[in-house]
This record gives C-alpha cells, sequence and structure tokens, in this order.
C-alpha cells in the first residue's frame, strides 16, 4: 500500500534510496563494474550500441547513450516507434538495448523484433523480471527498482539510468578502440553516495515552496546540456504527464532557436546543471530571463548558475554522471507538488496507462 504517503507517486520517489542501493549492490566491485551474467569480455563481438526506448524510459536511454559515446563507441539512441525510419545500418555487430522498465511495451518490443530479424544482438534492461523483454532478449540486465504503480515513472527512471550508466563502462571496457571513463574510480565511488544524497534531497528539498509559487503559471519550460538534456525532458514530461499544464523541455542551446517566442514572466524556466557541463545552460537562461521569465536553478550550491537565478534548488555535490539525477528528483518533487495543489489525480492521470501494449 501506499502507508504513510498520499500517492504512490511520492512513496515511489522516497523510495529511492533503497532501489538504488538493491540497483547498485554488487555492481561495484574493486573498483570497477561488474554485472553477473555479462562477465569480461561479453561486447567484444559489438562495434554500434543502438538504444530503443519510450517516454521515461527514452530519457535514461538518451542518459546511458552519452556515456557510452563518451567512451569511444558508436552509439544511437532512437525512439522505439520510430525504429524502422530512423535506424542505420544494423549487422551481427550491433547490440540493440531495449530499456523498458516494464518489458512490456509494444513500440520497443516490436522495434527489438525488427533489429534481431536483422541480425542483431539484444539486451533487455528492465525492471520485470520474466517480462516480454526479458525473455525475448539474448540477455537481460534488471534494474532492481522494485514494483512502481503509480503511471509516472520515477524511481525507475533513476534505477534505469544508473544501471545504463555502470553498463556503459562494462561494454566500452570491452568494445575494442573504446575505454571506460578516465575518471571511472572517482565515478564509482561516489555512486555509492548516491542513495544518501538523495535522501538529503528528500530531507531538504523546498520544492513544494516552489511549486506553490509558481503553480499557477501560463507553460513550465526545463532546460539542460549535456546530462542535464535528458533530465530537461523528463523534467517536462513528468510535469506534462501529472499536471496537465504545459510543460516543454529543450537543450539549453535551442531556446534561442524558436521556444524563446513563447517566454514571458508567466513561464519560469527550470534551469539544469551539474559541475560537467558547460555555460551553456547559464547563458541560455540569462537569455529567457532578459525576457522576464524566473529562473528556477536546480544545480549544486557553487554553480555559476545560482547567482543568475531568483531561486535555487540546491544539490549536493557529486560527481556529475550523478548530479543530473539528483536534479531530478528534484524535478520530480515541484511536479507532484504542482500536481497536488491542483488537485490532480496524480497515479492515475486520464489518458494514460502504465504500460503501453499497443503500438
Ligand atoms: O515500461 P516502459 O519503460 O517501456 O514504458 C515506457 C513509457 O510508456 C513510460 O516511460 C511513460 O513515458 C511513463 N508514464 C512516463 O512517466
Amino acid at each position: 500500500g501506499k502507508g504513510e504517503y498520499d500517492h504512490y507517486m511520492l512513496k515511489e520517489i522516497h523510495t529511492q534510496p533503497t532501489a538504488l542501493s538493491n540497483t547498485i549492490e554488487g555492481r561495484v566491485e574493486d573498483g570497477d563494474v561488474a554485472f553477473e551474467d555479462l562477465p569480461a569480455g561479453t561486447f567484444s563481438d559489438v562495434d554500434t550500441v543502438q538504444f530503443v526506448a519510450c517516454g521515461t524510459s527514452y530519457h535514461a536511454a538518451m542518459y546511458g547513450a552519452q556515456l557510452l559515446r563518451s567512451a569511444g563507441v558508436r552509439t544511437d539512441v532512437v525512439r522505439a516507434s520510430e525504429y524502422a525510419s530512423k535506424t542505420g545500418p544494423v549487422d551481427d555487430a550491433t547490440l540493440v538495448v531495449a530499456v523498458t522498465q516494464s518489458g512490456e511495451t509494444a513500440d520497443t518490443l516490436d522495434a527489438v523484433r525488427k533489429a534481431t530479424d536483422r541480425g542483431a544482438r539484444s539486451l533487455a534492461v528492465t525492471n520485470v523480471v520474466g517480462s516480454t523483454a526479458a525473455r525475448e532478449a539474448d540477455d537481460a540486465v534488471y534494474i532492481r527498482a522494485g514494483p512502481e504503480v503509480g503511471v509516472a515513472a520515477t524511481k525507475t527512471f533513476s534505477s534505469q539510468a544508473v544501471t545504463l550508466a555502470l553498463l556503459s563502462q562494462r561494454i566500452a571496457a570491452d568494445v575494442p578502440e573504446a575505454a571506460a571513463a578516465a575518471d571511472r574510480e572517482t565515478m564509482l565511488e561516489d555512486l555509492t553516495d548516491l542513495p544518501e544524497h538523495v535522501e538529503t534531497v528528500l530531507e531538504t528539498t523546498d520544492a513544494e515552496g516552489i511549486a506553490r509559487e509558481f503553480h499557477d503559471s501560463d507553460s513550465y519550460f526545463f532546460i539542460g546540456n549535456g546530462l542535464g538534456h535528458p533530465v530537461a525532458l523528463e523534467g517536462a514530461l513528468k510535469f506534462k504527464e501529472i499536471t496537465y499544464e504545459h510543460a516543454e523541455g529543450f537543450a539549453a542551446g535551442e531556446l534561442k532557436h524558436g521556444p524563446l517566442a513563447l517566454v514571458t514572466d508567466e513561464t519560469p524556466v527550470f534551469a539544469v546543471a551539474t559541475s560537467g557541463d558547460d555555460e551553456k545552460t547559464k547563458t541560455n537562461a540569462i537569455e529567457a530571463q532578459t525576457r522576464g521569465a524566473p529562473i528556477v536553478a536546480v544545480c549544486p550550491d557553487d554553480h555559476p548558475l545560482v547567482d543568475v537565478a531568483e531561486v535555487h534548488l540546491s544539490i549536493p555535490d557529486t560527481h556529475p554522471v550523478w548530479a543530473g539525477l539528483l536534479a531530478n528528483v528534484q524535478l520530480q518533487l515541484v511536479s507532484y507538488h504542482a500536481a497536488d495543489l491542483l488537485e490532480r489525480p496524480i497515479d492515475k492521470p486520464r489518458n494514460l496507462a502504465k504500460s503501453v501494449t499497443v503500438e
């Protein structure tokens, strides 16, 4: 049940420290990444990785894809429903990675079948043991987030992103000419602190106050660059899904190529930043601010964005790979509280289903 919480979504947001501990358990050993069923050498024949996913899982896939690409692996990330028309060459050196919480999303299953028909090898990254994706794929990795009841995916996004970050290092270590991240050791050290850092965010957040301040705005924009980009997209998806308000996420640098026309003093801009990104998020937040938009900085305390923004949602200082996930927890809470103030049916938004089994 929901226990002490008003909604499953809030409970699942608060379960993230435990969920993440389970996700990580046994997967970092002697300063390196280990997956029980995927020993060293598993991916030596792979030269290209294609991620396929939908919705929130697509945002987690973007996260993983960026890390894999920066480790030197040829990587593509395709919305599963667009796989037939948007994918490049596929052969037996292609690994298709299906990211799907439920393991039952029709578009994602279809994309994997199309890839494997063309010779690709497949790997399912899923939450549900025995799901169709897990059964059909050559290999399966479980994110171990525990059952998620709320239609809005929360803890499963965090556990997917962590699993994919670890998987990116496992794959890169095998693929010829790629290499796991040079700062892998600090990254993995900081990962062990992630559950505690999420706890800090949950205990100290002022997301409710910010939701109260802004919940009757015209529109909501979310921007970020690098790993902040998928977090911005995820922040906007969650917001529209449960508040029914208009929200959009953009790569920070894209704001000035069109969306800026929508920016007014009635459109708060949530700017996601980590210590690992460049100046783009800050300079583009300033562009929006000049047009009157209130800026909510979601970043560590020492980030230059803090000096610019009207409001700040603080995240603990950690490796940039994990900072994006802490920013996401803040945004989950903003969406939750805004939806609650607007009296929306948070766990079962209109028109949506937890798992989409039609194409
Ligand atoms: O079960 P899946 O991860 O394959 O589901 C994919 C999407 O339908 C899902 O993430 C959807 O976008 C969520 N409702 C978002 O909160």
